[in-house]
This record gives C-alpha cells, sequence and structure tokens, in this order.
C-alpha cells in the first residue's frame, strides 16, 4: 500500500484499507475469530437460521412472537409461482445454480407478500427478505428439474432448513441432518466485508433495489476465490482420489504456484474459525467409505500444505470452504449445488448489511490512478 502527500492511498485488491463501518460481525484475522453481533461464532451454531438471521439484520434477538412470525412469512414466502416454476422451465438446464440465482433473483414476484412486523419497518428489508425465503425452494426446484423431476410443493414444515431438505431430496429428513444444515448455514452466514458483501454494498450506494443488491452479490459470491471454493475444494478431493497421493498432489501445486482450494484467507492469518467447526463435524459425519475416503484425502491435503507453508513465513490455513464439502456431500448434496447453499445462508448478511448500508448511505465511488497513454 502506498501513500504520500501527492499521491492518495493506493492497495491493489484494496487490501488492508478500510472502507467503512460495520457493527453487524468482526471478523479477527490474527486471533482467528468471528463474531456475530457481539456473540462468538461458536456459540450460535445450535441457534436457529432464522434467529441468528434476525440478529444480524435487526441487531438482537427476536421475542417469541417475531420468532413465530418469522418463521410463517418465511414459510409463507418459500413457494414458488406457477409463472416462477414456469420460469425456470424456460431455462437450459445445464445453468449452474449460482447463474441460475443471479438471474432469477430480481425477477420473483412478490405482489402478495405475508404480512411481518418489522423492527424498522422497511419494505425494502419485507421484500429482501421474501427474496431470502424464495432461495432454498429456488435451488430444490432447480437440482429437480435437472434430475428430470418436478418441483415439490407439499412440504410444510416451520423449520426452513428441514423444509429445504425435504424439498431437495422428497423425504422428511432426520435430526442430524436438519442440525447438520442448520449449524453450516449459521457458520456461512455472514462475514463482514467479504467480497460479495461489499458488491452488494457498493450496488445499494446507487440506489439500486434490494434484489439488484443480491443479484449482485450472488454473483460475485460464485467466484472460486470467493463462495465458489466450496465445489472446487471437494472436486479438488475426488480429483486426487486416496490420502496417499495427497502430498505429491500439494508439492506439485506448490510448483506450478497452483492456488489449493479451500485454503488461504485474506483477513486470517491462522485458522479460520469455521473451518475448526465443520473439520470434527465432517469427521463426524463421513461414516460410508466413499465420505470418508474424501475425508481423509482433505485431512491429509491440510497436512501437507501445513508442512509446505511452516518452510515459508506464509500463513495459509483451511478457511471455512474446506472441510464444509465434505460435511454437505454426506448429507447427499450434490457438489455443484454448494455454493448455492452458502449463497441461501449469506443472503441474510447481504441483507443485514443493506439495512446498515441504507442507514447513512453514501455513494461508493474510488479513484483510480490513470497509467493510460497522455497524447
Ligand atoms: N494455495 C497455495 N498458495 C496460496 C494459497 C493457496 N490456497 N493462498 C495463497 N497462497 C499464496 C499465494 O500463491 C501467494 O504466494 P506468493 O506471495 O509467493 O505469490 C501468497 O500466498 C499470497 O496469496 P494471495 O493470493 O496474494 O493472497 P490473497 O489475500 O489475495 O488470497 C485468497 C486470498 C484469494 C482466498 C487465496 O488464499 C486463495 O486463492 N485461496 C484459494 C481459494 C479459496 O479457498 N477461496 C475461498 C476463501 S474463503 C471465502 O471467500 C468464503
Amino acid at each position: 500500500m502506498t501513500s504520500t502527500s501527492a499521491t492518495p492511498l493506493f492497495s491493489p485488491g484494496l487490501e488492508g484499507v478500510v472502507v467503512g463501518e460495520t457493527r453487524v460481525s468482526h471478523v479477527d484475522g490474527e486471533h482467528g475469530t468471528l463474531i456475530y453481533r457481539g456473540y462468538d461464532i461458536a456459540a450460535l451454531t445450535n441457534r436457529p437460521v432464522l434467529e441468528v438471521a434476525w440478529l444480524l439484520i435487526f441487531g438482537d434477538w427476536p421475542d417469541a412472537h417475531q420468532t413465530q412470525q418469522f418463521a410463517q412469512f418465511t414459510l409463507a414466502c418459500n413457494q414458488l409461482t406457477e409463472a416462477e416454476q414456469q420460469l425456470l422451465r424456460c431455462l437450459d438446464k445445464s445453468l449452474h445454480p449460482m447463474l441460475m440465482l443471479q438471474a432469477v433473483v430480481p425477477t420473483l414476484q412478490y405482489q402478495e407478500l405475508a404480512p411481518l412486523k418489522l423492527p424498522d419497518g422497511s419494505g425494502a428489508i419485507h421484500r429482501g427478505l421474501a427474496i431470502a425465503a424464495k432461495i432454498p425452494a429456488l435451488l430444490a426446484a432447480w437440482l429437480r428439474l435437472q434430475n428430470d423431476l418436478q418441483p415439490l410443493t407439499d412440504a410444510d414444515h416451520l423449520d426452513p432448513v428441514e423444509n429445504f431438505l425435504h424439498q431437495l431430496h422428497g423425504t422428511a429428513p432426520d435430526t442430524l441432518a436438519i442440525e447438520t444444515l442448520n449449524a453450516t448455514q449459521v457458520l456461512q452466514m455472514e462475514h463482514s466485508y467479504n467480497a460479495s458483501t461489499f458488491a452488494g454494498r457498493v450496488c445499494a450506494s446507487t440506489n439500486a433495489p434490494i434484489q439488484s443488491v443480491l443479484s449482485a452479490s450472488i454473483g460475485t459470491l460464485f467466484g472460486s476465490l470467493h463462495g465458489g471454493a466450496d465445489q472446487a475444494a471437494l472436486e479438488m478431493a475426488q480429483a486426487i482420489g486416496a490420502p496417499e497421493k495427497a502430498a505429491a498432489y500439494v508439492a506439485d501445486c506448490m510448483q506450478d504456484k497452483t492456488k489449493i482450494m479451500g485454503m488461504g484467507h485474506r483477513e486470517y492469518k491462522t485458522l479460520d474459525p469455521r473451518a475448526a467447526i465443520l473439520k470434527p463435524m465432517a469427521a463426524d459425519l463421513c461414516n460410508d467409505a466413499d465420505s470418508r475416503r474424501l475425508f481423509d484425502t482433505l485431512v491429509a491435503v491440510e497436512d501437507a500444505c501445513q508442512q509446505h507453508f511452516a518452510k515459508s513465513d506464509k500463513q495459509i490455513w483451511a478457511n471455512v470452504e474446506f472441510y464444509k464439502g465434505a460435511v454437505f456431500h454426506a448429507l447427499g448434496i450434490p457438489a455443484h449445488f454448494f455454493t448455492g447453499l452458502f449463497a441461501m445462508a449469506r443472503a441474510y448478511g447481504y441483507i443485514a448489511h443493506y439495512a446498515e448500508f441504507m442507514q447513512d448511505p453514501r455513494l461508493i465511488r474510488p479513484r483510480a490512478r490513470y497509467v493510460g497513454e497522455k497524447r
């Protein structure tokens, strides 16, 4: 980063630049901690996703009445209309779920939104929450359409995680699956000024509507250096095939300067606290031979990376993406839907940042240093 009185601050990738303030969450990259509204993430994984979403957006826990109303609202918004199903059927079935989401989110219909009394009373937040409620239905319907099955419309569980698993697989899920997915969704819900949240704040700063903000954030989340690393990390482990091959794979990557997916983070200089929670979760869940081989391969890759990076002064550790795929794989979720599930959770974080940003909005418009011709 360079700055003199003559030249303003310049940092490629905005590394180390503070571009705003937030009360929503805090990443302490030196100590490896993450807090949502003051609570350590480890204390939140057992709380229902909708309660944590409310906490993030409105700054405090919902009371019993708000909890009930929010669950009913989310369930009411969760069903796709006939027109929305028709729209999905018109799309190319090979479209990645993240591209489908980015395209379809701004087209969702909300003329008849279910009532929900919100602490800040904003129509935009109401609409954002309706979109967040519909994302699970879009993903479940998209998987079923890709598999030549019709979207399910009869799942009516008040818990959105249970409802999603039912819509996705066509059968009511067991308690372990619900609790596990609940925990992963809480872990993925928010992460301060990450790239996709920042993209959403930039979009909001132009006065664009919340559906554009969510779509911009979803598009930014898709890349493999950000949310898309979950799918990439699992596919990497599948391609390596066995733990015995991990050390050679890592050595080749270091030689070629190929990034190991699910490793490294701009902010964390130690283990990502979410990876610390996901690793034992994956160890417990990966019981069948295929899942166990995947998990053991990931552990072997992590060990080989740690040995390699210990020799340099680089602080590169497993991030949230590294073991999450093993957890999702054990839950029967196909790899190309992993990032979609990330978006499903992070949508609430995006809404929290939108709500915060709109309290004191200002156009985000940085400056570039011109290095082109002067004629
Ligand atoms: N594997 C191997 N080397 C790595 C890795 C990695 N995963 N990550 C960083 N490095 C190395 C780089 O090659 C670079 O080495 P060099 O100085 O010799 O050129 C050095 O560490 C610094 O890396 P940068 O990419 O410049 O650091 P940055 O802060 O931009 O990287 C990033 C952060 C993009 C996440 C990076 O670690 C990466 O690409 N990881 C893999 C993709 C991934 O897992 N992304 C998900 C992040 S979590 C999330 O977004 C939800």
